[in-house]
């Protein structure tokens, strides 16, 4: 019960602050402290999942391996939003940040269930996953999200 509770417990968490930085617009303020602390959060949710989590629990049921490659495009989808967010803090102007808190919301709503209800709930019978430190895992800094690893180029 120890990590399907604590993801749980994150995603509220990530949810709440997201709605707390939309306040915060709606009073005309940006808080760039708990955007980044959303985004370092979420990483690292993410790189837990994609790293120790799904390939854990993906051993030869098709629907569970397809479920997980959705999941994985929706992290991806997440992730590129983060980048929009962090480009108009870098610069200083602020356009689409508002309505891609929102779309990371409108998202996590159904990736939150899902995993929820089909990933997380098979957790405790693996005790590998269930007994690892979610909270001492450190983000490799270069650590991008599988579904836009080989998409990615720099200029
Ligand atoms: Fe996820
Ligand atoms: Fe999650």
């Amino acid at each position: 019960m120890k990590n399907e509770q604590w993801l749980t417990d994150d995603h509220h968490a990530v949810n709440r602050k997201i709605q707390e930085v939309l306040d915060f617009i709606e009073n005309g303020y940006m808080d760039t402290d708990k955007f980044s602390d959303i985004e370092s959060g979420l990483k690292k949710h993410i790189f837990f999942e994609e790293t120790v989590l799904f390939p854990s629990l993906d051993k030869g049921d098709l629907r569970t391996h397809q479920l997980m490659e959705g999941l994985k495009m929706e992290h991806a989808a997440l992730w590129k939003l983060m980048e929009i967010i962090n480009k108009e803090i870098e610069e200083e102007k602020f356009i689409k940040t508002e309505k891609s808190l929102s779309e990371m919301l409108l998202i996590l709503k159904t990736h939150n269930e899902n995993e929820e209800r089909n990933i997380y709930n098979k957790i405790e019978e693996n005790s590998k996953v269930d007994t690892f430190n979610i909270e001492n895992m450190q983000l490799p800094s270069d650590f991008i999200c599988e579904k836009l690893r080989n998409r990615y180029i720099k200029k």
